[in-house]
């Protein structure tokens, strides 16, 4: 494996970088008449405009020439013909099967997986039509009108953002809860709002063996049996989906309402997969196949357009540009859109679980930057928040902006001022604000003498900080198939650069590991074991506030 920092590439950009990073984007339009023309791309209904960042073409082709040296090229068609490029869990990665729609074989140990891929996602529809059209019946004869998702991480977050963000496609009988947290308050919560006769349970986990999950099960099925009070009615309102079937059995789930899924999908990538299930339920299930066609259509780009023209490539190196050149360890994700809110939560697991490595797949340290801080919030909202920061603060952190030009049923004059505002936040990024023209702006308003003067440096916008407007045509099942697809073929060149395994997740268990020794201590199951001074005195507090 070629050293990163050892690649002609890698060193050329550091030349270039010594001047590029004087540049004012400021002067980069102003010189080029065309460069929102030259560095804005459309794929499907997504349209990117990248043309603020602070990138020449010769940065360009510097990043582009360091993807072909890190053997991008060959990464790409690995990932795409099922090789096992999880190499800690040797494992293939897949999740580019699942939305396979031109059904061309993809072999995994010598089986071509798309006959089982079909095969689920046929079952999946059955279901989801009995479900929605009120042919799947409670206990009471009932139909359901709300669906608890139980599951957390990938099997939580995935499906809460799809569904969050169609919902104006979703059932309107159907009601969607999702629980996650282990904190019985949001269960309790939850259970609060359902009827046992008209709610069903889909209980989501890789692997049925997390514990947040598994204990919120038993007492959703706890909750189900002391109203429904015959065994026998836990079948038509608890399905599982999973890898494992054994576990799902020994959990209390008969494993013909169980929807499969394959160790190949990573938890962060599977709501393309059985993890869709809520998805399809709420949406039905040619809204979850546009999901998939949306989502197929970047993969064909993302595996064919030259990487000058590649969406996710073009988002994937202007990245690495800002982390390991600007040393930027922070990107943020700024939905103009309600409907997407969870939208960064989602990305933030998606990136930081992926790409939040130490080491590279030959076990050798890193020695540079890997994946930065993932964090954000609805644009609108942050604007009266954080926006500050990203304005004036002392960090360089690029935004994604990412709104859809037309508003299917917004009410009347809303989305003309919501996108006013993504492109003047966009311009006042770049353009910011000189001393001149803040002086000029407080003269227009009365000021002046050393009272003007006084208050010039505060209102100066240093401007050139760096986003990508992403714009959707309109917000449905096909574009947002496509933006997620987008990001996580993003991540993964990322991860292809730092030549470090992007699809496991080794960093979650050690507190796992440990929180399973201090529950018993907590429980009195087991005897105290050696710990740090802070860690005994935690755990003392929690014994003396909880004394029966
Ligand atoms: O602990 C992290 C993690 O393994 C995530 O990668 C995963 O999405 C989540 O937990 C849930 O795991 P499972 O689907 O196996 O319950």
């Amino acid at each position: 494996m070629s050293e990163l920092t050892q690649l002609p590439a890698w060193q050329r950009l550091w030349d270039h970088f010594a001047d590029a990073k004087q540049l004012h984007m400021r002067e980069l339009f102003e010189s080029d008449p065309e460069r929102a023309e030259r560095y804005g791309l459309e794929v499907g209904g997504l349209f990117l405009d990248y043309s603020k960042n602070r990138i020449t073409d010769e940065t360009l082709q510097g990043l582009m020439q360091l993807a072909r040296e890190a053997g991008l090229p060959e990464r790409i068609k690995s990932m795409f013909k099922g090789e096992k490029i999880n190499t800690t869990e040797n494992r293939a990665v897949l999740h580019v099967a699942l939305r396979n729609r031109t059904n061309a074989p993809i072999f995994v140990d010598g089986e071509d997986v798309m006959p089982k891929v079909n095969s689920v996602l046929e079952r999946m529809g059955k279901f989801a039509h009995a479900v929605r059209s009120g042919e799947w019946l409670g206990y009471t004869n009932q139909p359901i009108t709300d669906i608890v998702n139980i599951g957390i991480g990938g099997s939580d977050l995935g499906p809460l953002m799809v569904c969050s963000a169609l919902r104006p496609f979703g059932h309107p009988r159907m009601n969607m809860h999702f629980v996650s947290n282990v904190d019985g308050a949001q269960l309790k919560e939850t259970l609060k709002k359902v009827h046992s006769e008209t709610t069903l349970f889909v209980v989501e986990s890789k692997t049925f063996t997390t514990q947040e999950t598994l204990t919120n099960a038993l007492t959703a099925r706890d909750w189900f049996l002391q109203r429904a009070r015959d065994e026998k009615a836990v079948a038509k309102h608890f399905v599982a989906v999973s890898t494992n079937q054994k576990a799902v059995a020994d959990f209390g789930i008969d494993p013909s309402n169980m929807f499969e899924f394959w160790d190949w999908v990573g938890g962060r990538y599977s709501l393309w997969s059985a993890i869709g299930l809520p998805i399809m339920l709420y949406l039905g299930e040619e809204n979850f196949t546009e999901l998939l066609n949306g989502a197929h259509i970047m993969d064909q780009h993302f595996r064919n357009a030259p990487f000058e023209q590649n969406m996710p490539v073009l988002l994937a190196m202007i990245g690495i540009w800002y982390i390991n050149y600007f040393g930027g360890g922070s990107h943020v994700i700024a939905p103009y859109e309600q409907y997407l809110h969870r939208l960064p939560a989602f990305i933030q697991q998606l990136d930081m679980e992926s790409n939040g490595k130490q080491t590279r797949t030959d076990g050798s340290p890193v020695n540079f930057e890997t994946a930065p801080i993932i964090w954000g919030e609805t644009g609108i909202n942050g604007q009266h928040a954080f926006f500050q920061l990203l304005h004036q603060g002392t960090h360089i952190s690029p935004i994604d902006l990412i709104a859809s030009l037309e508003s299917r049923g917004s009410l009347p004059g809303h989305h003309e001022i919501l996108l006013a505002n993504v492109f003047a936040q966009a311009e006042a990024f770049m353009r910011g604000k000189t001393a001149e023209e803040a002086r000029a702006e407080l003269v227009t308003q009365g000021m002046k003498g050393d009272a003007l003067e006084a208050l010039v440096p505060h209102k100066v916008f240093a401007g050139n900080r760096p986003t990508n407007t992403l714009l959707m045509s309109f917000l449905d099942p096909r574009n947002l198939g496509s933006l997620i697809a987008a990001y996580e073929h993003k991540i993964f060149v990322q991860g292809v650069i730092w030549g470090i395994n992007s699809f496991d997740q080794w960093g979650v268990e050690l507190g796992k590991q440990l929180a399973k020794t201090i529950h018993g201590e907590l429980t009195g199951k087991l005897k105290a074991a050696e710990h740090d001074s802070s860690t005994r005195r935690l755990i003392q507090l929690y014994r003396q506030a909880n004394k029966s």
